[in-house]
């Protein structure tokens, strides 16, 4: 069973709606745990819509999981992160208009500049995982950096608007997860899994972990967070 990593940034989006100070992702990131999640992500991202630096900081003191540090591979974000040192970084790409992260990571275009961040969070003893589309070329590209990780991008599958589509992006998710298994890079996956479409994308052995947020949190503020964990955590046994 993979685990499920929880990210608590749409507790933020509700209280940065109204510049006020509830309701609070770190003690959200509490009851995540409580309900027996296996780790907490957070995106600290450029504009600071949701997650604020001092977020950050109390999640990396109070998370007795494993906090995962979704950011963009900026001078800013790495000199956070080795200040911060959560237990992994996963780099995604980063765009300022975009409502959520919209496609995985170009890591061959960008390879210059992700493996020298890479490098840099390495030196600081942090591991990295980089968001990928999943495409042949990108995960060799992946390993090429140093990444010990990568995780797919499962937006496509999530949007396929019909069964006969969702099966061709899911063999694109499974010809992608057999490349990353033939090059030993551990395998994560997210964006856009919900109560509904995650049961196709748990059922993958080699995905070890998955990486979801805005359906639990969306859950969460109609049965209560506890509750829309321990749902997901279920469906994905
Ligand atoms: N994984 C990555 C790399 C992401 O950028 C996001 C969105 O922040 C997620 C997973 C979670 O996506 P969602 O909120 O759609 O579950």
């Amino acid at each position: 069973m993979p685990r499920l990593g929880v990210n608590i940034d749409h507790v933020a989006t509700v209280r940065q709606a109204r510049g006020v100070i509830y309701p609070d992702p770190v003690t959200a990131a509490g009851i995540v745990e409580l309900a027996g999640a296996d780790g907490i992500v957070c995106h600290l991202r450029e504009d600071r819509r949701h997650i604020q630096d001092r977020d950050l900081r109390i999640l990396r003191e109070i998370i007795q999981t494993r906090l995962n540090l979704e950011m963009a591979a900026t001078e800013e974000m790495v000199r956070i992160a080795l200040a911060t040192k959560p237990d992994i970084v996963t780099l995604v790409p980063e765009k300022r208009e975009e409502l959520t992260t919209e496609g995985g990571l170009d890591v061959i275009k960008f390879f210059p500049s992700l493996k020298k961040a890479i490098q840099r969070l390495h030196k600081g003893g942090i591991p990295v995982s980089l968001f990928v589309d999943p495409k042949k070329e990108q995960i060799k590209a992946s390993e090429e950096t140093g990444a010990e990780t990568i995780e797919i991008h499962t937006g496509h599958y999530c949007n396929a608007e019909t069964l006969s589509r969702e099966d061709e992006e899911l063999k694109r998710i499974l010809d992608a997860v057999a490349e990353a298994s033939h090059r030993n890079l551990q395998i994560a996956a997210g964006h856009g899994l919900n109560y509904v479409n995650v049961r196709r994308i748990a059922e993958i052995k080699e995905i070890e972990e998955l990486n979801i947020g805005h359906s639990i949190i969306g859950r969460a503020v109609l049965v209560g967070m506890d509750q829309a964990v321990r749902e997901m955590i279920a469906l994905i046994r």
